[in-house]
């Protein structure tokens, strides 16, 4: 049987799963999904914005891959940026004359210049890639004067600052959004795409993960050598949570139809940066006297209330090449990443993957098969283009953004209570409902043009 075959089957088979989600969801003509049965204050759905207008905080390695992607942008003007370092600002505004943009207002006097741009500025959208420990009292400023936030990810690092970014938003009702590039990477919307069309069946697992030997960025002298090693002398959790766990969550439902439940996790030792030290730094380098409680390998088992399971792995200090494991698992198939695959149920030759190649032309999801996504430059391939470009196209056209904050909450609660866990021999913690019981009648996540 040919994969083209195969896929009509599942179609027709899974076609009542299918049609439940899109039963949810009422598309335009032009092909966006509209979710109009949803409940607008509680989604934050806000007036259409002709013209969208951005301050951006934190202006470092990722910061300015935003700034060019929000440059080539119709429809979007960057009015502001502010940066502890002045020349990450200048940089900034002179990628705003050579675009022959207006050229954004400068903020550049320390670490809380931001709360000025907040409130003195005249903007839709507060944009932070500061270091995580900005990202609270960032996006908080920006709602409690009345924007957008979004922010890099993780959102926040506690369940305490969850909590805040949650009421926060409900109560100003603006758009807090955690901005996960990688739910837009092309093989994680391909999933999205088949599963709602049919061909995983349904739901059951995934094996997701942040896996990237992070080592020598850790001990630079600029950039994330200046903060992010820090906080593997702090805790021993999961530090970086979303990569992985955006995609799996978005895929589950998890806030629309079902909800994380609890989870265990534990570490393997610290050894990874503290070798580094030994081996690479210089005798009197003052970094050698760093004590790291991170563990090298962080693991956690995820458990939803529908029962459905989530392996999720934080490992970035070890030798490893890049990955994010990638496994989502259906009843009827299941795709593996690095390198990409799929096998279905009934795939010929039996037992045995067949490349991402072979199912693209076919299943690619909608917003991938855009040339100026698919010949996006800037930021990890077209993901960070399309992240970009979507939450533009929410703000100007006035929809629900694809991610809200209770997704912001629900993925970043993970780097507090991946340590609780592993911090007292596994024992299972319970996930916190940011929704508040809302996830029982949230209609999925739409589609997106499928
Ligand atoms: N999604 C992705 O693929 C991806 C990739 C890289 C980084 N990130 C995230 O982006 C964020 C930034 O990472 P980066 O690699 O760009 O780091 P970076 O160090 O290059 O940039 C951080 C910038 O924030 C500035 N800054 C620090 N404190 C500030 C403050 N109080 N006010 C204003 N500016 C401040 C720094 O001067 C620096 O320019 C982090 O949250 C990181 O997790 C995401």
């Amino acid at each position: 049987m040919k994969i083209h075959d195969i896929s009509r089957r599942r179609f027709m088979e899974a076609s009542a799963i299918a049609s439940a989600a899109a039963s949810l969801a009422k598309r335009t003509e032009g092909g966006a999904a509209l979710e109009d049965d949803r409940e607008p204050s509680e989604f934050f759905h806000v007036a259409p914005l002709r013209v969208v207008r951005v301050g951006f905080v934190g202006v470092g390695l990722q910061g300015t891959e935003h700034v060019k992607n929000l440059l080539s942008l119709d429809g979007v003007e960057l009015r502001a940026v502010c940066d502890i370092a002045p020349e990450k600002v200048a940089r900034a505004q002179a990628l705003a004359r050579d675009a022959g943009k207006q050229e954004p207002k400068g903020f550049t006097n320390g670490p809380r210049d931001f709360e000025r741009l907040c409130a003195e500025e005249d903007l839709d959208l507060v944009y932070t890639a500061t270091p995580w420990e900005w990202h609270v009292p960032v996006m908080l400023a920006a709602m409690k004067n009345g924007k957008h936030a979004a922010t890099e990810v993780p959102a926040a690092q506690t369940v305490e600052d969850c909590w805040k970014l949650v009421e926060t938003a409900e109560k100003e009702k603006k758009h807090c959004v955690l901005m996960e590039n990688c739910c837009y990477d092309r093989p994680e919307m391909m999933v999205l795409h088949m599963l709602r069309k049919g061909l995983f069946g349904e739901a059951m697992h995934a094996e997701v993960g942040y896996q990237h030997d992070l080592r020598a960025i850790k001990f630079e002298t600029r950039d994330e050598g200046l903060w992010r090693r820090a906080h593997a002398t702090r805790l021993n959790g999961n530090l970086y949570p979303t990569h992985g766990l955006g995609p799996a969550a978005q895929a589950m439902g998890i806030n629309r139809g079902d909800q994380f439940d609890y989870l265990v996790a534990m570490a393997s030792p610290s050894r990874g940066l503290q070798d580094f030290q030994r081996e690479r730094l210089p005798a009197e380098d003052l970094r050698r006297k760093e004590t790291y409680v991170l563990g090298d390998v962080h693991t956690s088992m995820i458990k939803t209330h529908l029962g459905r399971t989530i392996y999720l792995v934080h490992d970035t200090n070890l030798p490893r090449p890049y990955a994010r494991y990638n496994v989502f698992q259906g009843s009827k198939g299941i795709y593996s990443g690095f390198p990409p695959r799929f096998y279905f149920d009934a795939q010929e030759p039996a037992h045995r993957y067949k490349a991402l190649s072979d199912f693209a032309a076919e299943w690619d999801h909608p917003l991938w098969t855009a040339d100026r996504v698919k010949n996006a430059k800037n930021g990890h391939g077209g993901m960070d283009f399309l992240e970009d470009l979507r939450l533009m196209e929410c703000l100007q056209q006035g929809l629900p953004t694809d991610f809200d904050v209770y997704d912001a909450a629900a993925w970043s609660c993970m780097v507090e209570l991946t340590a609780k866990s592993a911090a007292s021999r596994s024992k299972p913690v319970d996930l916190p409902d940011f929704t508040r019981g809302k996830w029982r009648s949230r209609p999925p996540l739409g589609i997106i043009g499928g």
